[in-house]
């Protein structure tokens, strides 16, 4: 079907994120897209300031990665990974080991970000479980923080934003602090790991940018202090890297700018170039070395039906080749530079509380949103695709952006918050 056909069949079928479904206004049709481009149904075309939830970093249908899904449908486009193997997914987990810090080097893929939490949860827990120590049953993580909506990841989100309150007594208890980034809130994690940090398996972190919790930086010190805290107590330290991977923060991995190698990493969104679905899970040796044993019981009990799906593999190839072929981490660079020159007007706005720029992430904070509705129907008038959530209004374009594109967004932007946000 084509037209509004296809639009009014469904609508009532369909269950949509997020979305209060009896009072929301109702969803774009989105038709095609094209480098930074989303087309819709009524002939808008709308330059996109997100790149789809972050995971688009070579802007939409790139040829290469379009070509590498062709050829790989046509060969193959799915075979299970239970006793069986394939090129792109053993290509791709050599290249991710050679392209992580340290001794990251054993990936277990899966389909979602979410997903790939649940699993590093698992591996740590199940880590010192192999190891003969079963209470070590908690995980340490971060007010701000945002690791996925499944059970396991929405007990180490923020306990305010996140659904704790709702589902409480129905998820597992953790302990969620603040970051130390300052001398106050060290000393608190401090106390904590003095008095529970023997029941503590892992501490859990979005380095340098809490994401979904509202675009939150903090400095790759706080990062290092983590990994010390982590080594002084013999605790392992997972970095949830599925926004912030990729080059998204000016480097290939967040945690490059702190100098540190966590113990697991979490990967996803950018990783296949935002085309399909794909997450992976990448521990170092010494975790690894934790589940060899002659007792099947200690084998990492887990497996997802697409596991490394060879299409989301080749995609995700692909994805790597451009970032070797093309020079992504000088884009990231050139659109941070820009964002700063072009939403620094903003800050003497009166709504506005807050400005700020690190790699390909422009921020503006406002003191509120009072009509959300109509601040993101301001920017669909500018011919925008910006999703503001919460008090933010934020910018994570393709790194393939055009300066004149991303002039479009920054100028959206800097239109429609001088009108009463
Ligand atoms: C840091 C982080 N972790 C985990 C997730 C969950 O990923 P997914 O939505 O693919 O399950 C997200 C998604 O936004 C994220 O930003």
């Amino acid at each position: 079907m084509t037209g509004p056909d296809w639009r009014e069949a469904g609508l009532s079928h369909i269950w949509l994120p997020y979305t209060q479904m009896h009072t929301a206004s109702p969803p774009l049709p989105a038709t095609t897209t094209a480098g930074c481009r989303i087309h819709l149904a009524d002939g808008r075309n709308l330059v996109d300031g997100i790149a789809s939830w972050w995971t688009a970093c070579h802007g939409y249908n790139h040829p290469h990665i379009r070509q590498a899904a062709i050829d790989q449908l046509a060969r193959m486009p799915h075979v299970m990974l239970g006793g069986l193997v394939h090129e792109p997914a053993l290509r791709l987990a050599r290249r991710l080991a050679d392209l992580l810090p340290g001794d990251l080097e054993r990936v277990f893929f899966s389909d979602s970000g979410s997903v790939a939490v649940e699993v590093a949860i698992k591996m740590a827990m199940q880590y010192w479980l192999n190891r003969g120590q079963k209470a070590r049953t908690r995980l340490v993580a971060f007010r701000g923080g945002y690791h996925g909506d499944t059970l396991a990841t929405m007990a180490v989100c923020d306990p305010e934003e996140g659904m704790h309150s709702l589902f409480a007594g129905i998820l597992p208890q953790h302990f969620i602090t603040d970051l130390p980034s300052d001398d106050q809130a060290t000393a608190a994690l401090e106390r904590l790991m003095e008095a529970e940090g023997q029941h503590v398996a892992a501490i859990l972190v979005e380095p340098l940018v809490q994401g979904a919790g509202g675009m939150l930086f903090h400095d790759p010190a706080t990062l290092r202090r983590l990994r010390e805290i982590a080594d002084r107590h013999g605790v392992l330290l997972i970095l949830d890297e599925i926004f912030t991977g990729f080059g998204r923060t000016g480097t290939m991995f967040a945690c490059q700018q702190a100098d540190i190698v966590p113990d697991i990493i979490t990967l996803s969104k950018a990783l296949s170039g935002g085309t399909v679905p794909l997450a992976a899970t990448v521990a170092r040796r010494h975790v690894f070395a934790a589940f060899l044993s002659d007792d099947p019981m200690r084998a990492l009990m887990h497996g997802p039906t697409f596991m490394a799906n060879p299409l989301a593999c080749a995609c995700a190839n692909a994805s790597l080749d451009l970032f070797e072929s093309e020079p992504r981490l000088e884009q990231v660079a050139a659109i941070g530079m820009q964002m700063r020159d072009e939403l620094a007007p903003c800050r003497h706005l009166p709504a506005v509380r807050d400005v700020r720029v690190l790699g390909a992430i422009g921020v503006v904070e406002l003191e509120r949103i009072s009509d959300m509705n109509r601040l993101k129907a301001r920017l669909l008038d500018q011919g925008v695709w910006v999703r503001p959530f919460r008090t933010i209004v934020y910018l994570t374009p393709a790194f393939t952006i055009t300066k004149d594109e991303l002039g479009h967004l920054t100028r959206a932007i800097r239109t429609v918050l001088a009108e009463a946000p």
